[in-house]
């Protein structure tokens, strides 16, 4: 029963809002290893582009509306009987239920695309945040990854990686820096929760 225990693979779920790019990589980070496994993918919009890549690489994708996470509870259950490790939110632009929190505390996790608490809150995601760097001209920028509470961008840290913005980079350049930290350090993270060093 241990041994059956210590081999079965660790189950992490994904919200995300639009393109994916995050959860293409944490699936098939995962998908090389046979240590954990994106079980499925729920997003709020039904044509994200997350959802076609989730059915893309063999993971249910799943779509649901406000009722279902904020009134009825459908979304709840279903992670009740999904039963992960892990929730990662990769791009989720919704606030995340109070219910799903206390079923799952410490489970659920965040990225955020700046080095909050600068420039994090409501309206703060994507692009509008990179542009808001790029007005203060910045010379740095980074990538937090934290738990979730009930506020927007505010749980505990977890980690947090940066890099330096140029004078002459752009707001594209800008966001290009970040997804390439997101893809680098995103799923090592997500790894190293999963499976803690002893001394951590
Ligand atoms: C990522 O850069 C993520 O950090 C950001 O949305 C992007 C999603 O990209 N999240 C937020 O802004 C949350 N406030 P993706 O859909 O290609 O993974």
């Amino acid at each position: 029963m241990q041994t059956q225990e210590k081999f079965r693979k660790k189950k992490i779920v994904i919200f995300a809002s639009g393109n994916g790019s995050n959860a293409e990589n944490i699936i098939t980070y995962f998908q090389q290893k046979n240590t954990a496994e994106v079980i499925a993918v729920f997003s709020n919009n039904r044509r994200a582009k997350v959802l076609e890549r989730a059915h893309r690489l063999g993971v249910k994708a799943l779509h649901f509306d406000r009722e279902a996470i904020y009134q009825s509870n459908e979304v709840l259950r279903l992670l009740k009987d999904m039963n992960p490790n892990l929730i990662v939110l990769a791009g989720f632009l919704w606030i995340f239920p109070t219910n799903i929190l206390k079923q799952f505390p410490n489970k659920v996790i965040n990225i955020h695309p700046a080095l909050l608490p600068k420039y994090g809150g409501k309206g703060m995601y994507g692009m509008h945040v990179h542009k808001a760097i790029h007005e203060k001209k910045e010379v740095e920028t980074g990538i937090s990854i934290h738990y979730v509470n009930e506020h927007y961008d505010e749980g505990k840290m977890i980690f947090q990686a940066t890099t330096a913005i140029k004078p002459e980079d752009s707001v594209q350049d800008i966001a290009e820096k970040i997804h390439e930290l997101e893809q680098e350090h995103f799923p090592k993270v997500i790894e190293n929760l999963l499976f803690p060093l002893p001394n951590e």
